[in-house]
């Protein structure tokens, strides 16, 4: 065994029978680097001035001058919010303190646009669908959007995105988060956070293991550590360190113990100790913190919305000594350091509505639901032909449908509903809306498209909204819907709705098609419609595992106040206990097909290139995805992880190389004495999905 300080002896790294030099790792980390995260003996201050965009040495002199001028109180104000309630313009402000010129933190939720209390802004498809797209590229568009967005009613702080595994389809939030899987949820949420912080600061959240609704402010989820670090904690490391994001908020659920804000293991050994990160924590809304002492001991800096543990409490315990006056120097250091790092301005900030609802953030919109949809089934019906009739019908096909109603909710002025995208793009069809039991009009018509699927009464944040699923299957009168249509129609598209996995066993065999088009924001009509007339191509891939029946998944506890997790959920899970899935995670069709040649392992820096061809009639988005793992299967860890992919549009008969980078400490273990890169076989799968593996190749670490 190699520890992670030295286990650059292994190299170098031979592959496919060839001795092959790899200097570093990839990503063009110095693997003993304080910021691989996966290293001890992390330097922090290599840290923080990688992460401060300003001059981090003038903001300490700044920052020790002003601390040091600070009376307790005004020490103590910097450390919570101000208002239970937001302000007119939808914002959460925090203390600006104008005697010692340090600004205040004003923040905004808006995972998929700016908070609807902030008046209209444009809604985007919700993160599962972006995750769908597995385009980073796509992503940090969308942040930046969204952080103008916010920015025009003054916001300095998006409390977004959410990077939560995404453990179970039921959760309640499943909408909100990217999906299943950490690789793929870091390289999303490390897009947002780059492409929010151009305007404003990023938030990601829950940290950590915050995967249940319904028991979210008490769950205490036990999980051991291999699992922590290995499944539910890189993906923070990619957004937060990696990308630089300048904040991060601390979940509700406890782990393994105390509440996530208070927890010494997760703010103290990770978050500053391991990592080095040199932001601010910030708690989630009022039911997150306990206990001064604790909040303080484990280095929560922020306690939002207004102070309960901290305020007077915190005063209160630092004169009876309970709480050492060094914890709130080292929280207010981190705090003024952050707000001068990312350059906040004092004074009331200019409000600037031109920033919103701008024609490039709505073609986003609309852009980002095109790339989002996933091609589930398609027996040559897709896509619908110029000249064809068309009739829409389905309980959601005119609902303005885009997600929870809960912390992410968004105002647009305007939605486009499937059935109003369908008739305005009709292009040569002639399109109809029809009444489900319209038995005449539905056997009439060319093609049906049968609209159904979740809303906001379904699924959404626990408490303010919907909480968690209660079923992964649709609804009786849906399924009742689709089954009369397909005995009347041959020609049936199921375009699904919803923020998750919804299961199809009861109806998949009666339809020719099913499109799943989540909650596709409010240009969705016409994204989806686009899609189903092959305007575009369907491009997206799923982010998450859709089972053949919810007992094919680990249990979803949501009830017990104490739940134990392991590394196995989606498509982990499967492998082990051998078990397919109806649709694997990272699949989807295409209206073309695809060639992937046999791939080509290159070792500086490490990466799989494939050469793919678009051997059909029209043009396609293919995803290449690599997972990996060691030969050699251990019964607590998963067989492989997805380790990298690339996406790539091709028209007719185009051919272009695919590369694939990877990162060797990706394959590291997480063990007693740290992170670990085992030598011995290892194995690289090249993929179209979890479950289609075109070509495995061998390595040796
Ligand atoms: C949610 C957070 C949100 C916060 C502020 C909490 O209930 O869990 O995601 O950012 O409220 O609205």
């Amino acid at each position: 065994m190699v520890s992670a300080l030295d286990w650059h002896r292994l190299l170098p790294l031979v592959f496919v029978g060839s001795l092959v030099e790899l200097s570093g790792c990839a990503r063009g980390k110095d693997p003993g680097a304080a910021d691989s995260g996966r290293a001890a003996g992390v330097d922090s201050e290599a840290v923080a001035r990688a992460w401060c965009p300003a001059d981090l040495a003038e903001v300490d002199a700044w920052v020790a001058v002003t601390l040091d001028a600070m009376t307790t109180s005004e020490k103590v104000a910097q450390m919570s919010g101000l208002n239970g309630i937001a302000n007119e313009y939808g914002r959460y402000d925090g203390v600006e303190d104008t005697r010692n010129q340090i600004p205040a933190f004003r923040m905004m939720d808006g995972p998929r646009g700016a908070h609807r209390a902030s008046g209209p802004a444009t809604a985007f498809p919700v993160g599962i669908a972006r995750g769908a797209t597995w385009s980073p590229l796509l992503e940090e568009q969308v942040a930046t959007a969204i952080a103008r967005e916010v920015k025009a009613v003054g916001v300095n702080v998006l409390l977004a995105p959410t990077i939560n595994v995404l453990r179970h389809p039921r959760w309640g939030r499943s909408q909100e988060t990217y999906g299943e899987d950490p690789h793929h949820l870091g390289v999303l949420g490390g897009a947002f956070v780059q492409g929010a912080q151009a305007h404003v600061l990023a938030q990601p959240k829950h940290f950590a293991v915050n995967s249940i609704e319904d028991t979210r402010f008490d769950v205490d989820v036990r999980i051991d550590d291999a699992s922590l670090h290995e499944v539910y904690l890189p993906h923070f490391h990619d957004a937060l360190i990696d990308a630089g994001a300048a904040t991060v908020m601390a979940a509700y659920n406890h782990v393994n113990g105390p509440p996530a804000a208070e927890s010494p293991q997760l703010l103290t050994d990770v978050l500053r100790e391991q990592w080095a990160f040199p932001g601010v924590v910030v708690s989630d809304w009022i039911f997150a913190t306990e206990t001064t002492h604790g909040a303080a001991e484990a280095g929560l800096d922020i306690e939002m919305p207004v102070p309960k543990v901290y305020g007077d409490a915190l005063e209160e315990a630092l004169a009876d000594g309970t709480v050492e006056p060094q914890l709130v120097d080292d929280a207010v250091r981190r705090i003024l350091r952050t707000k001068a790092c990312f350059g906040l301005e004092l004074g009331e900030p200019a409000v600037q509505p031109e920033l919103r609802l701008t024609d490039a953030h709505l073609d986003l919109a609309q852009q980002v639901a095109e790339r989002s949809a996933v091609l589930l089934k398609n027996d040559d019906l897709l896509p619908i032909l110029s000249g064809a009739s068309v009739a829409v019908t389905g309980r959601l096909a005119d609902v303005e449908n885009i997600g929870d109603g809960g912390s992410s909710a968004v105002l647009p002025p305007d939605v486009v509903t499937v059935w109003e995208g369908l008739r305005d793009e009709a292009d040569g069809r002639t399109v109809g809306q029809v009444a489900a039991d319209d038995v005449t009009a539905l056997a009439a018509a060319d093609v049906v498209v049968v609209v159904v699927g979740l809303t906001e009464e379904d699924e959404g944040e626990g408490l303010i909204a919907a909480g968690d699923r209660t079923s992964l299957t649709l609804s009786d009168e849906d399924i009742a819907t689709i089954q009369s249509v397909a005995a009347v129609q041959s020609d049936v598209v199921v375009v699904l709705m919803g923020g998750g996995a919804i299961t199809v066993e009861a109806w998949l065999d009666d339809v020719e098609a099913v499109l799943m088009g989540w909650y596709p924001g409010m240009r969705g009509g016409t994204a989806l419609a686009r899609v189903l007339y092959g305007a575009v191509p369907p491009a997206g891939r799923l982010p998450l595992t859709v089972p053949v029946q919810e007992s094919d998944l680990p249990d979803f506890d949501n009830v017990d106040l104490t739940v134990q997790y392991d590394g196995f959920h989606g498509y982990r899970h499967l492998e082990r206990t051998g078990t397919a899935a109806r649709f694997p995670f990272g699949f989807g069709l295409s209206t073309t097909t695809f060639e992937v040649g046999a791939p080509r392992l290159t070792a500086e820096p490490l990466s799989v290139s494939v050469s793919l061809v678009n051997t059909g009639v029209r043009s396609g988005y293919e995803t290449i995805q690599v997972y990996g793992g060691p030969v050699e299967v251990e019964a607590t860890r998963a067989r492989r992880k997805l380790l990298g992919f690339q996406q790539v549009y091709l028209e007719p008969g185009e051919r272009e190389e695919v590369t694939v980078a990877l990162d060797a400490l990706d394959l590291a273990v997480y063990e007693s004495d740290g992170w670990n890169v085992r030598p011995g076989a290892y194995t690289l799968d090249v993929a179209v999905s979890a479950e289609a593996v075109l070509y495995s190749l061998p390595l040796e670490l």
